[in-house]
């Protein structure tokens, strides 16, 4: 099974993502790692024991870096998930506790216990990976790869002209996670912002789980209002299940090779710029680790994935 880690900011897609993980069979969740991001940091850690309860998971979940890299403390994205992130569900207090640890150390230690084995599958933005990387060095060296969801290669931001929301929100943190020497696998707006999903997947989803599908598809309501504000047609997005479902299954996917550095300033804050490998006379890109950016996806296929998963 592969061994993960799920640096997450839940957040409605980072539930339906989480479950998902949980729910493969192929896939063994080390433990949830959370960040500021779509909500406050204790917040994001409240959530994420609250998800572990529900699929009735007993594995560590940490609380990690609450403000971004550089500048003041983040603003949230509510409106899009919902006042406790999950749409309109208030959520329990959790029974369980978070692990001591910080999510940064955590990683840290679990790659140092597992060496060579643990991809960490980030989907929130990238404070803890970068805190990770300084506590680490040789961190890059210790695990399997690391899949992120965010970015926007070749097609508009979602926060800004040019930005997606979890590079947007810790644009510096990203700068060191892309240039780290590490297998990185990028999944951005290109392949998640154009694969929408209908009120029937999550209505499929609930029917094949009850519990975890039922909750998907509950605070998914929310969501799917968010997203159909400027359009006919009503659906949503699960961005965050990308990284978890190409793990699995790769064939599902087309991936481009590139250099990335990331936009720091007011205006390409949080932009992705990519230089399709061997494209570009830039040392500033050349000299940049060389990561691989997916482009394109079944979604037929993925539809199919997460609901048989769901269903197990
Ligand atoms: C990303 O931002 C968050 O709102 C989602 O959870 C996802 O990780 C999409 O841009
Ligand atoms: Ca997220």
């Amino acid at each position: 099974a592969h061994k993960i880690i799920l640096d997450t900011d839940p957040g409605i897609d980072d539930a339906m993502a989480i479950f998902f993980a949980f729910q493969s069979p192929d896939i063994e969740v080390l433990g949830l790692t959370t960040v500021y991001g779509n909500v406050p940091v204790t917040m994001a850690a409240q959530n994420a024991l609250t998800l572990c309860e529900i699929a009735g998971k007993d594995i560590p979940v940490t609380k990690g870096v609450g403000m971004p890299w550089v500048g003041p403390e983040s603003t949230y994205a509510h409106f899009v998930h919902g006042e406790y992130g999950f749409g309109h569900i208030k959520p329990e207090a959790p029974k369980t506790e978070l692990d001591p640890r910080s999510s940064a150390q955590f990683i840290v230690d679990m790659a140092r216990k597992y060496p060579g084995e643990v991809t960490i599958v980030a989907i929130g933005p990238l404070g803890n990976l970068a805190l990770a990387l300084r506590l680490e060095p040789e961190l890059p060296k210790l695990v399997k790869g690391v899949s992120i969801m965010g970015g926007a290669a070749f097609v508009p931001g979602n926060v800004t002209p040019v930005a997606e929301a979890n590079i947007w929100n810790d644009a510096h943190a990203a700068e060191i996670v892309f240039a780290a020497d590490w297998e990185l696998t990028m999944f951005g707006l290109d392949v998640t912002n154009f694969t929408p999903f209908s009120p029937a997947f999550v209505e499929k989803l609930e029917e094949k789980n009850n519990t975890l599908g039922g909750f998907v598809k509950e605070s998914a309501q929310f969501y799917m209002d968010f997203y159909s504000q400027n359009r006919e047609d009503r659906v949503c997005f699960f961005h965050d299940a990308f990284p978890i479902a190409h793990l699995r299954h790769p064939e599902l996917f087309e991936l481009t090779e590139g250099h990335v550095r990331v936009g720091t300033g007011t205006l390409d804050r949080g932009q992705t710029v990519v230089a399709p490998k061997g494209t570009t006379p830039s040392p500033l890109w050349n000299e940049a680790n060389t990561i691989k950016v997916a482009t394109k996806v079944d979604h037929k296929k993925l539809e199919q994935l997460f609901i048989d998963t769901y269903a197990l």
